[in-house]
This record gives C-alpha cells, sequence and structure tokens, in this order.
C-alpha cells in the first residue's frame, strides 16, 4: 500500500439514462464558449441516430459540428495523425466531444492537446511529456468499459513496433464526462464480455497493484461490486437498463482507480498480443487474468480475499487463502459463462511467438513495475504458454 500518493479527476461528470439529450446545455460548463466542435465517433452510433440527434441539438444552440468517423478500432498513431492532419486541424474546432468506445476516446482526447501542441504524437509516448492544455474536451463513452473518459491516458498501436504504447498527460482529462447507460443498451454480447472484464481488471489490477493507496481501493472496490454483480446479466440480457447502468458506472470507477494507481502485468502483457497480433484490448486482457492472478495468488492471497468477500462469494469463516481460491474460481467460471477465447492459436499465435512476445511484454516497465510479484523472462513465457494448451 502506498502511502504518498496524487489523485486528480474530471471537473463534472453528469450521469443517468438519457443524459446525453443534456449535452448542449452542458456546453455551457466548459471554460470557454463553444461554436464549432468535432464528433469523434463510431459508425455504430450514426447506425443507431445517436449523432444525427447531437447534429441537430447542437445547431439549435448555434455550434456546427464536424463529424469524423475515420478514427480505426484502437488506432494507430499513423491513423490518430492523418485524420488529423486531414480533418481536425481544417476545421480548427474549439472543442472536441467523442462518443464511442476507448478507441475514439482516446484519439479524440490526443486531438484535444495536438491542437495547442506543435509536437507529432511520437513525442509523448511516456508519462507527462504533453506541454500545454488541449482544447475543452467532452467524452461520452458506449462501451463498459475503459473507463478512458476519466483516465489521463490514451493507448495507441505503433504498427512498427508491434505493440501498444500509453500517453500519459493531466492534460488528457476531460472537462465534461456524460454517462448514459442507453447508449450501452444493444452492446454485442461478446463486446460487453470483453469490455465489462476489461473495466473489471482495471479496478483488481489497481487494487493489488504496489501503488494501491486509500482512493484507489474505494474506487476500486465499488467498481469490483458493481461489475460482479452485473457483468453477466448485462451479457446475458444486454436489454436490462440497471444493469447497463451499473456496468457504466463500475467501467467508470474502474478508470477513477487505475488513474490512482496505476494497472499491472495482466496490462503489460496483453499489450504485445494486441501489437503483434491484433487481439482486441478486453479480449487479450480477459484470456491473462486468470493465468496472471494464479501467479500473483502467493504475494496477494489478503487482498483476493477481501475481493471475494466484496463480491459475496466466500464465507466470513473462509481463510484468505480459501477465499482467494473462490474468487480464481469465480474468473474462471466468467471466462467460461462470457465465452471468452481460450486458445491464443485462434489469432494465429504458436510456441514460436513465445520468445518475441515475452521479449515485447518485457518492455512495458511501467505496468510490470505495479505488478504486486515480480515477472521474469521466463515466468511471462510460461504465462502464454498457458493459453496455447
Ligand atoms: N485510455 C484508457 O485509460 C484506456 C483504458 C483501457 C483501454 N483503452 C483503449 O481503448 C481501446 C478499446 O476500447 P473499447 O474496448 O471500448 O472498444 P472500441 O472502442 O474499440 O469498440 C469496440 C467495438 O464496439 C463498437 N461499439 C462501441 N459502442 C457500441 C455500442 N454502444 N453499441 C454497439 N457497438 C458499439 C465499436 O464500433 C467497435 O466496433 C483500446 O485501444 C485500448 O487500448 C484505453
Ligand atoms: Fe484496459
Amino acid at each position: 500500500m502506498s502511502t504518498t500518493y496524487h489523485f486528480q479527476t474530471v471537473k463534472h461528470i453528469v450521469h443517468g439514462p438519457h443524459s446525453l439529450d443534456q449535452l448542449a446545455d452542458k456546453l455551457a460548463l466548459l471554460d470557454r464558449p463553444v461554436r464549432r466542435i468535432a464528433l469523434i465517433t463510431q459508425p455504430i452510433m450514426e447506425q443507431k441516430g445517436v449523432v444525427a440527434r447531437v447534429v441537430q441539438a447542437l445547431a439549435q444552440h448555434d455550434v456546427q459540428t464536424l463529424v469524423v468517423r475515420d478514427v480505426e478500432p484502437e488506432p494507430t498513431i499513423e491513423n490518430v495523425e492523418t485524420v488529423f492532419a486531414g480533418q481536425i486541424a481544417p476545421f480548427a474546432p474549439d472543442a472536441i466531444l467523442s462518443i464511442g468506445g476507448g478507441s475514439v476516446l482516446d484519439a479524440a482526447k490526443l486531438f484535444a492537446v495536438r491542437l495547442t501542441n506543435e509536437e507529432p504524437l511520437r513525442q509523448w509516448l511516456g508519462v507527462d511529456l504533453i506541454k500545454r492544455p488541449g482544447v475543452p474536451l467532452v467524452l461520452v463513452p458506449t462501451t463498459s468499459g475503459t473507463g478512458s473518459e476519466v483516465t489521463p491516458n490514451a493507448i495507441v498501436t505503433l504498427p512498427d513496433e508491434e505493440l501498444k504504447v500509453g500517453i500519459v498527460s493531466r492534460h488528457l482529462l476531460p472537462q465534461l464526462v456524460i454517462l448514459d447507460a442507453t447508449l450501452t443498451i444493444g452492446l454485442p454480447k461478446p463486446i460487453t464480455a470483453a469490455t465489462g472484464m476489461d473495466a473489471f481488471i482495471h479496478a483488481l489490477e489497481s487494487y493489488i497493484s504496489t501503488k494501491a493507496n486509500p482512493v484507489s481501493d474505494m474506487f476500486a472496490m465499488e467498481s469490483m461490486r458493481l461489475i460482479g454483480a452485473n457483468l453477466v446479466e448485462a451479457y446475458q440480457n444486454g436489454d436490462s437498463l440497471p444493469a447497463r447502468q451499473a456496468m457504466l458506472m463500475g467501467s467508470m470507477y474502474g478508470g477513477l482507480a487505475l488513474t490512482a494507481a496505476g494497472t499491472a502485468a495482466v496490462h503489460a502483457l496483453a499489450y504485445p498480443l494486441g501489437g503483434m497480433f491484433n487481439i482486441t484490448h478486453g479480449v487479450a486482457n480477459s484470456m491473462l487474468l486468470p493465468h496472471v492472478m494464479a501467479f500473483n495468488l502467493d504475494a496477494i492471497v489478503d487482498r483476493l480475499a477481501s475481493v471475494a468477500h466484496a463480491l459475496q462469494i466466500a464465507r466470513h469463516d473462509d481463510s484468505d487463502q480459501a477465499a482467494a481460491d473462490k474468487l480464481l474460481a469465480r474468473l474462471r467460471e466468467w471466462t467460461a459463462v462470457l465465452e471468452i477465447p481460450q486458445d491464443l492459436r485462434q489469432f494465429g499465435v504458436s510456441e514460436a511467438h513465445l520468445e518475441p512476445l515475452a521479449i515485447a511484454a518485457a518492455k512495458v516497465k511501467r505496468l510490470l513495475g505495479n505488478n504486486p510479484k515480480a515477472l521474469g523472462h521466463e515466468d511471462i513465457k510460461a504465462i502464454y504458454q498457458r493459453l496455447l494448451p
């Protein structure tokens, strides 16, 4: 447990079903007037009619909107630069809005600061390298999710290095977040499973992080409690607004927890799977979770036991070991119920890739350093090996 810590978060969070309808009014909360806004979104939001609704509401408030739909899923650094140069910069918006999953929220965060900073994105890879604050940023997540709406992080893929890398800066925090769970109704089952697991992993990794602290613990616990109670329901009954709302809140709490404490080895080992084999972020993390936690178990039995109690899956007279074992069993159970892939071979991975995967994962030092147990090269390889049954 870390005794010194720093916590900073977003200025305004608006929450509730249909709260997106308040968007145009809530723009008044931003620290400067908005007349031209770039909306970074995904095609699905157009198909659902969300984009047309927002553009019309903004027009009624004399705000002109440029709709940007060319950010790729899990974007490469080149894709973000190209969309910036081709669409965002020429439009010169005075604010950025994003409605979508983590892929577009992350790109939107980078566009907002790219408008006020000259350097190419490559110079920002790492922590605290962005000099000036960006234009006002409004984020509306539609997966539950990355928690990106409340984190100071943006993740980009570097194809030449076959890796995903984080850009971390307080200037990436938005001024306004709108959490409207109605937007997540209809999220397909595999995405509900993968993004829901990702959110849970943010909380669990923050809770066991070497940087865990009282602030991150509070958000992590509430996140895991909400997700633990609602993930399977949201997956099996995707129209349930209460379950979707709990997942959206759980995902935001997960983002707050990771902002305060950081993720760890699950995320570190997931990055090369995304970078080398295009396995989506949530799927890569979900596949790794049970195996990384089994590796960590002896170092964090007490913490895993606390999580099992919060999820109400342990008896009060269970030993810590028994309770922690029940949590690991629950994680394996989720993997089966949520139909998370179990075999990396289906993504083109073979034994020959174990060595390069382990070398790439070892480079993700920022996250490996948060893990409660050190991972050597052979440990990392052994974890990947478990996903080649
Ligand atoms: N910034 C952070 O703190 C942070 C944290 C974790 C992950 N990430 C990054 O976020 C990205 C992943 O984001 P994601 O998991 O949200 O997925 P995503 O944004 O890539 O979206 C996945 C798919 O879901 C679709 N989709 C989104 N909302 C939908 C809805 N309501 N209904 C139907 N379809 C919908 C999208 O169009 C897309 O096809 C990765 O690049 C990852 O590295 C960032
Ligand atoms: Fe994640």
